[in-house]
């Protein structure tokens, strides 16, 4: 169940934290001639952070002329990739959920359900690592370029002796430290679910029992191997297409593999 639960609240803390994000960081250019100062620039920044594309005003202090500049680097494409992952992790784990739940049956059948599952959980685990990586190493670049005392340097009036240049306040980065950390922490889910899908897929099994239609015709024997079966599902696959017209004797053996089947499927999420 926890993957059920925490897959999808995980991604959208991973979303919501970089996707939403906005930080100010304040400069003070204090001029010789105190009248041409400004002692409180804000520079406004947010997702995607194409910090290239951020201008802002600062005085030159040459009477009362000012000089527009921007801040240095473009930090989409990490960002967007992070994002990107988060959202399609999310909506994956919703449908895989809502299939799960509601399309046991279908999801068992052929066992292609377990087999896609098994190859997407594999390929998010490595996205998860991949763009939270990314975004960690873009996010320390962020915080370079955005650092009050960097921006400082951009500005012309701060390179002549007689100005004095100064940070107000940096950013704050709680919430994208967050995002990488839920970043992280989804690659872990992920790559620790791994382990679980595999199992649905019974290809730890030797694959003798991979399709269930091939096994109907000793209800009896399934039964038997039931000990050595422990969730497996092709068994309960089994035990249900022998219940139509095997009568009592195979109703038992559905019901002993449901009866291991059963709890293993919930907790195969855990
Ligand atoms: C100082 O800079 C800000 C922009 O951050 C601007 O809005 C404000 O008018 C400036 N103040 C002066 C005194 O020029």
């Amino acid at each position: 169940m926890c993957m059920v639960i925490f897959a999808p609240l995980f991604a959208i803390f991973a979303f919501a934290t970089c996707g939403g994000y906005s930080g100010q960081l304040r400069v003070s250019v204090d001029c010789m001639n105190k009248l041409e100062s400004n002692l409180s620039i804000g520079i406004n920044f947010a997702y995607p952070f194409r910090l290239n594309q951020v201008s802002f005003e600062v005085p030159l202090c040459e009477g009362k002329r000012r000089e527009r500049l921007f801040l240095v680097g473009d930090f989409s494409s990490s960002a967007e990739f992070f994002v990107t992952i988060a959202v399609f992790a999310f909506l994956y784990s919703l449908m895989a959920t809502v299939v799960y739940i509601f399309y046991q049956n279908k999801y068992r059948e052929n066992n292609r359900g377990p087999l896609i599952d098994f190859i997407v959980t594999v390929v998010f685990s490595f996205l998860w690592l991949v763009s939270s990586s990314a975004w960690a190493k873009g996010l320390s670049d962020v915080k370079v370029a955005t650092d009050p005392d960097e921006v400082v340097l951009l500005i012309s009036a701060c390179k002549v002796q007689n100005n004095k240049c100064g940070s107000v306040y940096g950013p704050r980065w709680s919430g994208l430290n967050t995002s990488v950390v839920f970043g992280y922490l989804n690659f872990v889910l992920w790559a620790g679910n791994i382990w679980f899908v595999f199992k649905e897929t019974g290809w730890h099994k030797g694959g003798a029992q991979r399709y269930p239609g091939t096994t109907p015709e000793k209800p009896v024997a399934a039964f038997n191997q039931q000990p050595y079966n422990q969730g497996s599902f092709d068994q309960s696959g089994g035990g249900f297409s022998a219940q139509g017209d095997l009568g009592q004797q195979s109703d038992y053996s559905q019901v002993g593999s449901y009866a291991s089947s059963g709890p293993t499927s919930f907790s195969n999420q855990m």
